[in-house]
C-alpha cells in the first residue's frame, strides 16, 4: 500500500505535500516523490524515507499553487529513484500517482510500446501516465483520465496532473482508498484523513468506480465511467493530538500505553453491567435476526486474525455458537459455504485491507449475513458492511498494530456478551464478566507500570535470534500474536504455538540457546502448561513466563517471570498480551531497528 496526497490552492505546495508525506509514511517508505504544475512540470523524486526527499529538495520553493505527492511501498520494481512515483508520460507533461496493482499492465504496456511510447521504470503504475497521453486529445484531463481507465483490469487510486491542465487535479479510486479534503478555496486528496486533519475535518470518501476533479471552482465527483454523483460530505472525529507522539520516542509506546483509555472507549456507553449484556447500536439486526444466526464466520488478516481467534473462543464458550475463524486472502479464493444463517465479521483496524475486504464482499455475494469489526470510521470495510461495531481505538500509526488488538478484543468480548444474553447466559454470569470488564484498564495500567522490569529482560535477552512462543485455549492467540510482533518489529524469527503442540515438532529445536516464552496465566490450563514448561526444562530450554501475579510455583521453573493481575479467564489474553507488546519493542529498540516503520511492511496492505 501506498499514500498520495494532492493539492490545489494558496498555500506553499511543496512543504505542504510533505508534510502530507510524512502522515502517511506508516503506508508505506521503499521511496516519495512530488509533482508540482507550475508553467511546466517540476519532479523530485528519491528512494527511501521522506527524509532523503527532504534532502534532496533541500529547500528549494517552486512557484506552483497545484501538485501531487506519493510515498511507496513497492509491488512492482525496486525501490529506486526512477520507479519512486509520480510517474510521467513520455513528453513529461502528465504526472501521475498511483496506490494499488495494475493487473493487465504487461498487456497494456506491449500496446503502447507498439505505438511508440517510451517507458523508463519497471513499475505497473507508468502504464496509466502513457494510456492518459494516449487519450487526451479534444478531451480534458478528467475526460481523458476516464477513458483511459476503462482499459485498465487491476486495483488503484491515482491523483493526476498535467503541465497543459493548470488548475485542475483529477483522482480515481478502484480498489484503494481516496478521500477529498474540502477547505475554503483550496482543495485536498489523500489516501485517508491524516494529511488532511491540520488543514480541514471536512472530508468527502470516494466510493468504488468513483472519481474526482478538482478545480479552481471547488471539486465534483462521477462515476469512471463519467456519471455524475452526489457524495455527502463527512467530518474527520480526531484530533491532530492523536497523530502526534505525545513525548514518547516512537508511536507504538505511546499506543502501547494508550491501552486503558482505548479499552475503555471500545466498551464506554455500551456495557450494561446490570442487565449482564453490551448493547452495540450499529448492529442494525433485531433480537429475533441475531438469535437465527446458526454460525459465525471470522474473516481478518494479521494482528486482526489473531484477536478473531480469541473471539472464537469466547463466543464459542459464551454463547454456544458455533465459529470459525479464516484468513481473508484464503477465505475470498476458498469455496465457502454460507447462506444469511452464517454471520460473516470481517476485523480489519484500517478497514482497507485488500484480502479483508474482498473477503466480506465474496461473503455478502454468497448471501451471508455480514457485519465489520473496524476501527478507522469511514474506511471501506466499514461503509460497504453496513453493519458493524467500531472500537474506538484513535489513529493507529505504528505498523505494528497493539492498542487496535485489544480494542478489538474487548467488541468481541461485548459481542459474546450481547449474543450470549440472547442465548444461554445467565444475568449472574453476564454481570460477572461486566464487572471484570470494567476493571480490565486499571489492571493493565498495573502492566505498564512494570514495563521497566520488561524492559530489562529484553536487554538480556537481545540477542536471539530464535524464538518460541506457547499458550494454551485463549492464551494460544495470544502467543501467536505475541511471536508476530518480536517477527514485524525486532526482525527475530519467533514461532507461536498451542503449548501441548510443542511435543509434536517444535520441542526439536529447544536447547539452551532457545528462549520459550510460556502464558502461563492461573486459569483452567494451568496446570497443563506447567508440564510443558516442565518438558522444556529438562532440555536445558530458556524460559519467559508470563505469569499471574503471586504465583510463587512458577519462579521455580522460569528464567525471567513477568506478572499480570488475576481476571477472569475469559479476559486473560487482554493482560498476557500487553507484556509481549512490550517485550518486543524494548527488543526492536536494543536491536536499533525502525520500531514505527519495520522493513518490508505497511500499516495495511491494499493490494492482494
Ligand atoms: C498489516 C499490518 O499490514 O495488516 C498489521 O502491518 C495488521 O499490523 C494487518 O494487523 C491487518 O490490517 P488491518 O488494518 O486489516 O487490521
Amino acid at each position: 500500500m501506498c499514500g498520495i496526497v494532492g493539492y490545489l490552492g494558496d498555500k506553499d505546495v511543496v512543504p505542504l505535500l510533505v508534510r502530507g508525506l510524512e502522515r502517511l509514511e506508516y503506508r508505506g517508505y521503499d521511496s516519495s516523490g512530488v509533482a508540482v504544475v507550475d508553467g511546466g512540470l517540476s519532479i523530485v523524486k528519491s528512494v527511501g524515507k521522506i527524509k532523503s526527499l527532504k534532502d534532496r529538495l533541500d529547500g528549494r520553493r517552486f512557484p506552483g499553487r497545484l501538485g501531487i505527492a506519493h510515498t511507496r511501498w513497492a509491488t512492482h520494481g525496486e525501490p529506486n529513484d526512477v520507479n519512486a512515483h509520480p510517474h510521467t508520460d513520455c513528453k513529461g507533461k502528465i504526472a501521475l500517482a498511483h496506490n494499488g496493482v495494475i493487473e493487465n499492465h504487461a498487456a497494456l504496456k506491449k500496446l503502447l510500446l507498439a505505438e511508440g511510447h517510451r517507458f523508463e521504470s519497471e513499475t505497473d503504475t507508468e502504464v496509466l501516465a502513457h494510456l492518459i497521453e494516449r487519450s487526451l486529445p479534444g478531451r480534458t484531463l478528467g475526460e481523458a483520465v476516464s477513458a483511459a481507465l476503462q482499459l485498465v483490469e487491476g486495483t488503484y487510486g491515482i491523483a493526476v496532473v498535467s503541465a497543459d491542465h493548470p488548475g485542475t487535479l483529477v483522482g480515481a479510486r478502484h480498489g484503494s482508498p481516496l478521500v477529498i479534503g474540502v477547505g475554503d478555496g483550496e482543495t485536498f486528496l489523500a489516501s485517508d484523513g491524516a494529511p488532511l486533519r491540520e488543514h480541514t475535518q471536512r472530508v468527502v470518501y470516494l466510493d468504488e468506480g468513483e472519481m474526482v476533479v478538482i478545480d479552481e471552482a471547488g471539486y465534483r465527483t462521477f462515476t469512471i465511467e463519467g456519471e455524475a454523483v452526489d457524495k455527502q460530505v463527512d467530518e474527520l472525529n480526531w484530533d491532530l493530538e492523536q497523530i502526534e507522539k505525545a513525548g514518547f520516542p516512537h508511536f507504538m509506546l505511546k499506543e502501547i500505553h494508550e491501552q486503558p483509555d482505548t479499552v475503555r472507549n471500545a466498551m464506554r456507553g455500551r456495557l450494561l453491567r446490570e442487565e449482564g449484556t453490551a448493547k452495540l447500536g450499529g448492529l442494525n439486526l433485531s433480537d429475533d435476526e441475531l438469535r437465527d444466526i446458526r454460525r459465525i464466520v471470522i474473516t481478518a488478516c494479521g494482528t486482526s486474525y489473531y484477536a478473531g481467534l480469541i473471539g472464537e473462543y469466547l463466543l464459542e464458550e459464551y454463547a454456544r455458537i458455533p465459529v470459525e475463524v479464516e484468513y481473508a486472502s484464503e477465505f475470498r479464493y476458498r469455496n465457502p459455504i454460507l447462506d444469511e444463517g452464517t454471520l460473516v465479521i470481517a476485523i480489519s483496524q484500517s478497514g482497507e485491507t485488500a484480502d479483508t475486504l474482498a473477503a466480506l464482499r465474496e461473503a455478502r455475494r454468497r448471501g451471508a449475513t455480514v457485519m465489520g469489526i473496524v476501527n478507522v470510521v469511514g474506511s471501506t470495510v466499514a461503509r460497504e458492511a453496513g453493519r458493524g461495531v467500531y472500537i474506538h481505538a484513535g489513529p493507529e500509526i505504528g505498523v505494528a498494530s497493539t492498542k487496535a488488538f485489544t480494542s478489538q478484543v474487548t467488541v468481541l468480548a461485548l459481542l459474546t456478551m450481547h449474543l450470549g444474553r440472547l442465548r444461554v447466559l445467565s444475568q449472574a454470569a453476564g454481570r460477572a464478566l461486566a464487572t471484570e470488564l470494567e476493571a480490565l484498564p486499571g489492571k493493565i495500567e498495573k502492566i505498564l507500570a512494570g514495563a521497566p522490569a520488561i524492559k530489562e529482560i529484553a536487554v538480556q535477552m537481545q540477542h536471539h535470534d530464535n524464538f518460541l512462543y506457547l499458550g494454551r485455549g485463549p492464551n494460544f492467540p495470544v502467543a501467536l500474536e505475541g511471536a508476530l510482533k518480536l517477527k514485524e518489529i525486532a526482525y527475530v524469527h519467533a514461532e507461536g504455538y498451542p503449548a501441548a503442540e510443542m511435543k509434536h515438532g517444535p520441542i526439536a529445536l529447544i536447547d539452551e540457546n532457545m528462549p520459550v516464552v510460556f502464558i502461563a496465566t492461573r486459569d483452567a490450563a494451568y496446570e497443563k502448561v506447567m508440564t510443558n514448561m516442565q518438558e522444556v526444562r529438562a532440555r536445558r530450554g530458556k524460559i519467559l513466563a508470563i505469569a499471574t501475579e503471586g504465583d510463587a510455583d512458577i519462579h521455580a521453573l522460569a528464567d525471567y517471570v513477568i506478572p499480570v493481575p488475576a481476571t477472569h479467564d475469559a479476559f486473560v489474553p487482554l493482560l498476557s498480551v500487553v507484556p509481549l507488546q512490550l517485550l518486543a519493542y524494548y527488543m526492536a529498540v536494543q536491536r536499533n531497528c525502525d520500531v514505527d516503520q519495520p522493513r518490508n511492511l505497511a500499516k495495511s496492505v491494499t493490494v492482494e
